[in-house]
């Protein structure tokens, strides 16, 4: 399956389905990454692996629509069959997600539905949280809202900070999301009337994997 990843940062998430794509581990081509800005180190990780790149600055444009409509373009340039988010700190018009109707998938920092939106270790931290992790989800416009598949949970430790926090999170992303993505190009996970299904049951609940 033809897929599409797009970044805006470290893209340590990009390196992960970049090494599993060369191990031959998941049924997926990457077609392009696409960043928003230049200085994306996923980009450096892309051309190592010699995937075509993108780059198309979201400042250049007027409103989100239309470099939502701009980057749509880029990518229908491939025909990808997913859509996948890597730490693309775009939030993504309507427009956009119609373009890509299920075919959209993000991973978020935190056991969704808990703490969509940013800095999701420290306010768990704060709330003295038992358990933490990551949801790899459908994008639809309601941000970090969408269906959810597949989570990773680790227990919280007495002396974990954000920090730590953080690198224990991504090193169980690295891992969940390549497998949701798997599930997707095997067609066993799609989207279909706002649901995210599993071998043609409505995944009411995320599958969990604990860490
Ligand atoms: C990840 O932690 C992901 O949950 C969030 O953005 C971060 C991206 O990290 N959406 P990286 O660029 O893949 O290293």
């Amino acid at each position: 399956m033809k897929a599409a990843i797009l970044v805006s940062g470290s893209g340590s998430n990009l390196q992960s389905f970049i090494d599993q794509v060369a191990g031959n581990r998941i049924d997926l081509e990457i077609a392009v990454v696409l960043a928003n800005r230049s200085d994306a180190w996923g980009l450096v990780r892309a051309k190592k692996a010699g995937i075509d790149t993108a780059c198309i600055e979201h400042a250049n444009f007027a409103d989100r629509e239309s470099f939502d409509r701009a980057i749509a373009n880029e990518l229908d340039r491939f025909a990808p069959e997913l859509i996948i988010l890597a730490g693309f700190m775009r939030i993504l018009s309507p427009w956009f997600v119609k373009h890509f109707e299920g075919k959209i998938l993000n991973i978020h920092p935190a056991l969704l539905p808990l703490y969509t939106g940013l800095h999701t270790h420290d306010r768990v931290l704060k709330a003295g949280d038992s358990h933490h992790g990551s949801t790899v989800h459908f994008v639809t416009e309601e941000l970090d809202g969408g269906p959810r598949i597949l989570a990773g949970r680790i227990a919280i430790r007495a002396d974990d900070t954000a920090d730590t926090l953080m690198s224990r999170v991504q090193a169980v992303e690295h891992q969940i999301y390549p497998q949701a993505a798997q599930l997707f190009a095997q067609g066993r996970v799609t989207y279909r009337d706002g649901n995210a299904w599993l071998d043609g049951q409505i995944l009411k609940d995320p599958l969990i994997l604990n860490f």
